[in-house]
C-alpha cells in the first residue's frame, strides 16, 4: 500500500506510542478500518526529554496493521537515521524544522523512494516552514510540545495551522497539514476547521473503552464539518 495523497478529507492518525504493547495486536485492530495511517513517535533523549521507541518496533506494528506508517522522529540528527527507518518500512519520515541539517534529511529521504515532512515545535513561528514548501509532503504542526503523549491541546497553535493551510493551499502542492497531540473528539474538529487534514490520536483513542466508535464518530463529525 503506498502512501495515501491528501484528498480534502481529514484522516486520523493513531499515534503507537499509546498503543498496548503488551498486545499490539489487539490494540490496533479496532483502529485499522477507520484511520488513515499509523503515526510512529521516535524519541531520541536528547531532542527531546525522553526516550521512546526504534525502526526496530516497525515490523512488529506492520505485522499488525496493513496501514502505511508515518515516522515523527523528535531526534537530533535524523539525516543519520532516515536510512534504517526506511528500510524498516516507513512510509514517510518527518524531521523536525530545529534538528541538525533538515533539508539534508528531507534530501535523503526523498533518495531513499518515501515521503519526507517536516515539524514546528510550538514555538516555532510559522514561516519557519516557507523553506520546505517545494519539497515537504508533509507539515506537522505540533499542539503539545513534543516528548510525551497525554498532553493538553494548545488552542493557541489553531492559528498558526490556519496561516500554514494558506501557505501550503498558495502552494498548489499535495502537501499533508498534520496536527499532533492533545487531539480528542473536540480538538480533532477545531483542529480540522482551522485547515489541519491530518489529526494525531494517541491517548485519547488507545484509552477509550471502543476506539473504532470514536474514530468513526469523529469521520462523521468531519465530514459534516466539509
Ligand atoms: C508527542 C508526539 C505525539 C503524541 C500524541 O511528542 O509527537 O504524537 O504521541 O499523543 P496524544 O494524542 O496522547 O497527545
Ligand atoms: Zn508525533
Amino acid at each position: 500500500m503506498s502512501f495515501p495523497l491528501p484528498f480534502g478529507k481529514a484522516v486520523i492518525a493513531p499515534s503507537v506510542l499509546s498503543a498496548d504493547f503488551s498486545d499490539l495486536k489487539s490494540s490496533l485492530a479496532p483502529i485499522n478500518d477507520g484511520a488513515g495511517w499509523i503515526h510512529f513517535d521516535v524519541m531520541d533523549g536528547a531532542f527531546v526529554p525522553n526516550i521512546s521507541f526504534g525502526p526496530l518496533l516497525i515490523p512488529a506494528v506492520k505485522k499488525c496493521s496493513p496501514l502505511c506508517i508515518d515516522a515523527h522522529l523528535m531526534i537530533n540528527k535524523p539525516a543519520d537515521y532516515a536510512e534504517p527507518f526506511a528500510k524498516a518500512g516507513a512510509d514517510l519520515i518527518t524531521v523536525h524544522a530545529e534538528a541538525e541539517s533538515p533539508i539534508k534529511a528531507i534530501d535523503k529521504i526523498h533518495s531513499l523512494g518515501i515521503l519526507a515532512g517536516v515539524s514546528v515545535k510550538p514555538c516555532t513561528p510559522a514561516e519557519k516552514i516557507i523553506p520546505f514548501l517545494d519539497k515537504a509532503d508533509l507539515i506537522l504542526v505540533m499542539t503539545v510540545e513534543p516528548g510525551f503523549g497525554g498532553q493538553k491541546f494548545m488552542a493557541g497553535m489553531l492559528p498558526k495551522i490556519s496561516e500554514i493551510r494558506r501557505m501550503i493551499d498558495k502552494t498548489g502542492r499535495k502537501i499533508w497539514l498534520q496536527a499532533d497531540g492533545g487531539i480528542n473528539e473536540h480538538t480533532a474538529i477545531d483542529a480540522a476547521a482551522a485547515g489541519a487534514d491530518s489529526l494525531v490520536m494517541g491517548s485519547a483513542l488507545f484509552k477509550n473503552s471502543n476506539p473504532a466508535a470514536l474514530i468513526e464518530k469523529i469521520r462523521q463529525d468531519l465530514n459534516n464539518l466539509q
